[in-house]
């Protein structure tokens, strides 16, 4: 081959994996603006509907002058969907923060024995007001672990919450954890409604709902396990849900600890 010939076939194979890269580049950059125009839409569709409520009950108790047992009532629905605006911008700044957080910096140890006591105290009044057994169980004892508490908590309110929500009075919740080499392997489960294998494969996406109206009613917003998903990703972990209709799910997690 003659020196010409190699320069160029040089420069040619630089050119290709040049393209290739700028290729790349340029659908990650589109994929972003994609996601950042869905983001767009699915909040604004979600501020929406609360917005669309106070409106009109506002509207009726300026221009229709109901009697006080009727304004009251609205005055009640107005406040239930600021409420829920409410939750959804706090939810969607906490979702930022930890897009952006670095948990190294925060590790302290956290006794798991105590954390749990906490979170029991936590959840005691809505357990017992729905007659819900609770359980936890290391096996081992896994006594302190090094991560972030507060991100922990963020997680375990999340799921227990959602336990909780979607358990039928009677029901039973029990936390589980144990060490996986480097790791510490946590499920949450309960005996609750259950998610079908479709809803399964959307739940950790952001707004996603099973039944949309049951979780308005509820003020829920779909977003806590997308904070979860990211919560547990920010502590180097994986999250992953398994459950049937009508018999329950367990959630399960990693974390590094
Ligand atoms: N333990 C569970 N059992 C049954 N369904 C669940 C469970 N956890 C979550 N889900 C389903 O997944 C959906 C998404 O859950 P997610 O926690 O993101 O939202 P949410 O609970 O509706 O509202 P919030 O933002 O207030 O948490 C829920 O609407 C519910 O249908
Ligand atoms: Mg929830």
């Amino acid at each position: 081959m003659t020196p010409e010939l190699a320069v160029t076939a040089v420069a040619l194979s630089l050119a290709g994996i040049l393209s290739f890269w700028i290729l790349r580049l340029y659908r990650k950059l589109q994929a972003m603006e994609q996601y950042r125009r869905d983001l767009i839409v699915n909040i604004t569709h979600e501020f929406l509907t609360p917005l669309t409520v106070i409106k009109g009950y506002a509207e009726t108790l300026l221009l229709d002058k109901p009697d006080r047992r009727q304004a009251q009532s609205h005055i009640e629905i107005v406040q239930s969907h600021a409420d829920r605006l409410m939750k959804m911008v706090e939810d969607l700044l906490r979702l930022s923060r930890l897009e952006n957080v670095n948990p190294r910096e925060r590790l302290s140890l956290v006794d798991l024995r105590e954390f749990c006591g906490e979170l029991y105290h936590r959840f005691k009044p809505r357990l017992d007001a729905r007659k819900i057994a609770w359980n936890f169980a290391f096996k081992p004892p896994l006594g302190n672990i090094e991560t972030d508490p507060g991100i922990l908590e963020i997680i375990f309110n999340n799921l227990v919450g959602n336990a909780i929500k979607y358990s039928e009075p009677g029901g039973r919740i029990e936390i589980c954890g144990e060490r996986e080499g480097l790791n510490v392997r946590f499920e949450v489960r309960d005996r609750g409604i259950g998610i079908s294998r479709e809803d399964q494969k959307r739940i950790f996406e952001r707004f996603y709902r099973v039944n949309k109206d049951r979780a308005r009613e509820s003020g829920g917003t779909g977003l806590g396990l997308s904070i979860v998903k990211h919560a547990v990703k920010s502590l180097g972990g994986e999250i992953a849900v398994e459950s049937e209709p009508g018999r329950g799910s367990v959630f399960y997690f990693t974390i590094r600890a």
